[in-house]
């Protein structure tokens, strides 16, 4: 069969031959790094490559934003039930020893300003309506869950309001699509780059004795030993 032809048959199936994926390993532990889908939209230098992380900006309150080096370690928490259900979270460990809490990456659905809605990482047991994508899908990335269509994770550079005025982040927005007479088309607000947080294994640390987390619903997730080595180009989705 002509590669082309295979290539679109699979795509068409919807299904994932491990050929044709960058190969997956499985962790309870993992980084989310940013993945440019449009180069063209990325920034200078590029943020390709950066980590999910929170910046603080009130008690058990905190902004999702992507810097250089050192991102969060998460995991995805849950059972099987809930997988099912679409009630996973992803969580990030907070505090210090032995206080150590979870946190739930959430989205919320604010009045649409001009950088989209915020993506935030707050203090308990929340719903988050965020997980790492199915089995189903060919890559494992964050995605938005909850009667959501169709949307995408975008950065953009701006300021945050606890920091004042001076200070830019790379700030993690998302933005749905939108319905009109052409069809479904998500829009990426100027100066935003459209991105998608890429599952890269990382080490889960054990909680001390006394946390308010606990691991015993982490789920071994699909993850990338290294998000920067694969060549995307040779995927076609
Ligand atoms: C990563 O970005 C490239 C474009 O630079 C795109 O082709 C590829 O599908 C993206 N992969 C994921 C998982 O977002
Ligand atoms: C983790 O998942 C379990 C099982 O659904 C649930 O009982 C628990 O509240 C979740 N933890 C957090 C912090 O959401």
């Amino acid at each position: 069969m002509h590669p082309a032809v295979l290539l679109l048959s699979l795509a068409s199936a919807a299904v994932a031959d491990p050929g044709c994926i960058p190969r997956t390993s499985a962790s309870q532990g993992f980084r989310l790094i940013v993945n440019v889908t449009d180069p063209s939209k990325d920034f200078s230098p590029s943020i390709n490559g950066q980590q999910f992380t929170n910046a603080h900006i009130g008690p058990s309150q905190n902004r999702g934003i992507v810097v250089p080096s050192a991102g969060a370690v998460f995991y995805q928490n849950g059972t099987y039930a809930d997988i099912d259900k679409h009630t996973l979270q992803i969580i990030n460990d907070a505090g210090s020893a032995p206080g150590v809490f979870p946190q739930t990456v959430t989205y919320q659905q604010e009045s649409v300003d001009t950088f989209g809605q915020g993506l935030y990482i707050n203090g308990g047991a929340l719903s988050g309506g965020v997980a790492l994508s199915r089995l189903a899908d060919p890559y494992s990335y964050l995605s938005i869950l909850e009667g959501v269509v169709s949307s995408t994770l975008v950065v953009c550079s701006q300021t945050i309001p606890y920091y004042g005025d001076d200070r830019k982040f790379n700030v993690v927005n998302w933005v749905q699509a939108t319905r009109d007479s052409s069809g479904t088309s998500v829009k990426v607000p100027e100066g935003c780059a459209p991105i998608n947080l890429v599952a890269e294994c990382a080490e889960l640390a054990p909680l001390p004795e006394g946390a308010y987390s606990s691991h015993e619903f982490a789920q071994e997730v699909r993850c990338y030993e290294k998000v920067a080595d694969i060549d995307w180009s040779k995927y076609s989705f």
